[in-house]
This record gives C-alpha cells, structure tokens and sequence, in this order.
C-alpha cells in the first residue's frame, strides 16, 4: 500500500510535458514596462501572443488592451508592453512546430509603474473585426457553439485560437462554414473541454493574429451532464508546472510552480517531497482514528462494568446523556418501604446537585436488589443521613383547552341527512 500511495503521488504531481520545451520569465511584467522571456529549447522563430484577460481596471472600463503578437528570431525576447497597471493577461509561447507549442502562463497581473505614457485612457480600442458566439456568450460542455462573424472586414479564411490560461493551446477546428439568416458566416464547435475551465477564444484572419478580438468564457456544464466528448485528450489546465513559470518576484506563477523554467528536477523532488509527506498525513491520520476508536471501545467496556457493580456509581466518565435530556423520574414514595424511599431520594439528590442521572438507577433493576436499609453503598448513605432539600412544587390542573366532550352547554344538535328511500313512491 505505501509504495502504490508514493507512485500514485509521484505520478499526481510528475509534469505533464505536454510542452516540447520551456520559457521563463525575466522580469515582472508593468505598466508600459517590457516584456522579457527566455526561451529554453525549441527551435526559432518563436512567437509570444499577449490575450487580455480579465476586465478593464480604468475609468468607465475603458479597455486600452490589444492582443499582441510578437515574433521573435532570438530566445531572448523583449517588447514593450502597452497594457496598464492591476490589469491581467496571459502569454502564449509558440514556436516554428505551431501554435502554442511552449504552453500558456498563468493570468499575469501587470504590475505598476510611473510610466502611463503607452495608452490612451480616454479611447476604446477596437478590432478589425469580431465574432460572435451562439448561444450568445456561451459555451457549453459537449454542446455545439456556433462562432460567426460579418464577413465585411475579414481578410480571408478566419482561424480561431483556444487558450486554457495555465493548460492547453489548441486551433480551433473550422469546418462547413456557411452562411445563416441571423447568424451571419460561421461554423459550429462541439467544446471538448470540462465545465468549469476557463477558455480564450482568440480571432485571426490573413492580415494577423488577434485581429478579431478575443473572448474570454467559464465553460459551462451541460442540461444532460452530457461528458460524451471528453476524453484523456481533451483540452485542460495542466497539473504540472505552468508555462512561463513563476515571475521573478514569485507571483503569477499558479500553484504548481517552483522549479521555472529550467529543469523538471526541482518539480520531481517537490513532488516526491510532497509524497511522502502525504504518505505521514495519512498514517498520522489513521494512526489517531486508530486511538480514538480503542478509546472508544474501553470506554463502553468500563460502562457495562459500571452496570453490573451498580453500587459504585458517582464515578466521573460514565457515558451518559447529558443533563437535560434525562428523563426526570417522579416516583411516589411508599412511606412504608426502605427501599422506595431510599430510591427516591437518590434521585432528589443528584437532581438537585445537578449531577446528571444515569440509567443506572432503573428502577426495576433496584427493586430486585435487596437493599440493607442505610447501607447501600457509603458514599450514597453519608449523603442519605444529610438533611435533605425538596423543590416547592405547585401543581395546577387547567381546564380551559377547549369545549369538554361532556356536559357542553352550547352544544348544537347534530343534523344527519339520510337519502331518500323512495317507500312512499306509489306506481
Ligand atoms: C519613474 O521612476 C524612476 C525611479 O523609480 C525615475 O528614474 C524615472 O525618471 C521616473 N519616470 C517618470 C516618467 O517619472
Ligand atoms: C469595418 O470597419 C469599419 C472601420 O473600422 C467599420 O466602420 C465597419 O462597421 C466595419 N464593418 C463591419 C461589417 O464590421
Ligand atoms: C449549428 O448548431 C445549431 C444549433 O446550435 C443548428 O441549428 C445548426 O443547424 C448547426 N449548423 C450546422 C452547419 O451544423
Ligand atoms: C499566427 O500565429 C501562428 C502560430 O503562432 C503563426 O504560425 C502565424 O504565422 C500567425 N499568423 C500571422 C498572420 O501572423
């Protein structure tokens, strides 16, 4: 069991290796400050996309963002970054083999600066052109989404990106694109990917990457919980290390990361690390559940021992109900019987000490108990010589829920209706 628990952990946070090579951050990315990443392995020219994620932090929502695709011959890349501080966006690495082929960052916040002179507050900017989903705004696991768009400023065949920020890249399949009434030009995708994911669709025509805009959406589960289309293949965040890693100063680089960019060693001895620090949890764990079951199980031993040598009650750690869920006994003494009255009074006294009673004192296992008078037990009898206090009680019988059964003075003759019976019908 321990070493399928350490395999199973290893495997859990082993890499996924689903990119063919790496890419780090260089610095922390700000406003109107340069991007700088370095790229390890793969083969040149190398492309970054910047997606805008998020809303806009400016004034009246003021979106100043475009999508930025950088090409790039060296694997040190830098350019400069037009977007403004608390603001989000996630980096796209590709690479000659295609699109995406480095992987998707995590949402990376833009740090601030005193630099705001690379964009216009006051000025929405705009794409060529843009597209449109159908159901409006919504994709849905497993459903078909109809992506379409007004052909009038499209150059050429548009292709659609898929980014899942922290996961998989992938080019959107386009096929059968006909024109509807209403819909405009388009094609239907059946969305592989699991509900709950977040997913950029990213817009590109013959003049560029990004030129129709991009669309960000929490893909939502199916009516039917329909899973059909999901398989080991589909389109996922990674449980790995995230592309790009973490940022210099050890943000923005999702849960999973610490090794960079570099090397997998460090993401294997974490996780091994992380393993056998699991493998300690849960014998700790089973280790306490152990003990408190034993614990358990002696303390129901020493209630039936309680049972039986019923004269040595008062012991603390009896299992009891609590206070106010005893039934509280009224017994009526026979004046003429030791053992009665000494029953009774066993019970006043705990009530009124506020000891909880136990069941212990069943009546019908006493009674069958011969009972030497004074002397059942010493610590019951010291207290039975002591005087003793009884609660004043007094008893009042109401007789005002509703009209009685008998001798009701306004009671109203009852009116039964029979059927006719047709016998004074003559033929
Ligand atoms: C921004 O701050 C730096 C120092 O942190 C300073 O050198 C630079 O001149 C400032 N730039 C502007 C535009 O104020
Ligand atoms: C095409 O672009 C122009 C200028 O940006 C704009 O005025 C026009 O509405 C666009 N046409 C379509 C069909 O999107
Ligand atoms: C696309 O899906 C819609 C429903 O979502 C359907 O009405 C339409 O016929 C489909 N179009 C094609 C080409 O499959
Ligand atoms: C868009 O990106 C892909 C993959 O990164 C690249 O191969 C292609 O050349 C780009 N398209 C344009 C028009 O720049």
């Amino acid at each position: 069991m321990l070493s399928l628990t350490l395999s199973a952990a290893v495997a859990l946070s082993l890499p996924d290796l689903i990119n063919a090579y790496s890419w780090q951050w260089q610095s922390v990315p700000n406003q109107c400050g340069n991007i700088d990443i370095q790229v390890s392995g793969g083969s040149p020219p190398y492309r970054v996309l910047i997606i805008p994620s998020g809303s806009s932090p400016l004034p009246n929502n003021i979106e100043v963002r475009k999508i930025i695709d950088q090409p790039s011959d060296s694997s040190s890349i830098s350019f400069k970054l037009p977007y403004p501080a608390d603001s989000q966006f996630v980096a796209v690495v590709s690479d000659s083999t295609g699109f995406g082929s480095g992987g998707a960052s995590a949402a990376i916040n833009v740090a601030d600066s005193n630099d705001s002179s690379c964009f216009d507050a006051s000025q929405n900017v705009q794409g060529k052109w843009f597209f449109n989903l159908d159901p409006p705004q919504q994709i849905v696991q497993c459903q078909p989404t109809r992506i379409w768009w007004t052909p009038g400023n499209v150059t050429g065949q548009p292709t659609f990106f898929g980014v899942i920020p922290q996961g998989n890249t992938f080019v959107i399949p386009v096929s059968n694109v006909q024109n509807e009434d209403g819909t405009g030009t388009g094609f239907n995708w059946t969305t592989n990917i699991r509900s709950g994911t977040t997913l950029h669709i990213i817009a590109n025509d013959n003049t560029g990457n990004g030129t129709g805009g991009s669309s960000r959406n929490t893909v939502l589960d199916s009516l039917f919980q329909d899973s059909s289309c999901l398989s080991s293949n589909s389109p996922t965040t990674t449980s790995g290390p995230v592309a790009g890693g973490s940022l210099p100063d050890g943000s923005g680089g999702g849960s999973s990361s610490s090794s960079g960019g570099g090397t997998n060693t460090g993401a294997i001895v974490g996780g091994v690390i992380g393993g056998v620090v699991l493998i300690i949890a849960v014998l700790l764990a089973l280790f306490f559940w152990r003990r408190r079951n034993r614990e358990h199980r002696t303390s129901e031993k020493r209630q039936v021992d309680l049972l039986q040598a019923e004269a040595e009650d008062d012991r603390p750690g009896r299992q009891e109900l609590p206070q106010y869920y005893q039934p509280e006994p009224f017994i009526v003494p026979d004046p003429s019987s030791d053992t009665a009255s000494y029953r009774m009074t066993a019970y006043t006294d705990a009530a009124s000490e506020g000891r909880p009673l136990s069941t212990d004192y069943d009546t019908s296992s006493r009674s069958g108990t011969p009972d030497p008078s004074g002397a059942a037990s010493s610590s019951v009898g010291t207290r039975k010589t002591a005087p003793r206090t009884f609660r004043p009680v007094n008893i009042i019988q109401h007789d005002d829920a509703g009209p009685s059964e008998q001798g009701g003075k306004e009671e109203e003759p009852e009116t039964i209706e029979l059927p006719p019976a047709y016998t004074n019908i003559r033929k």
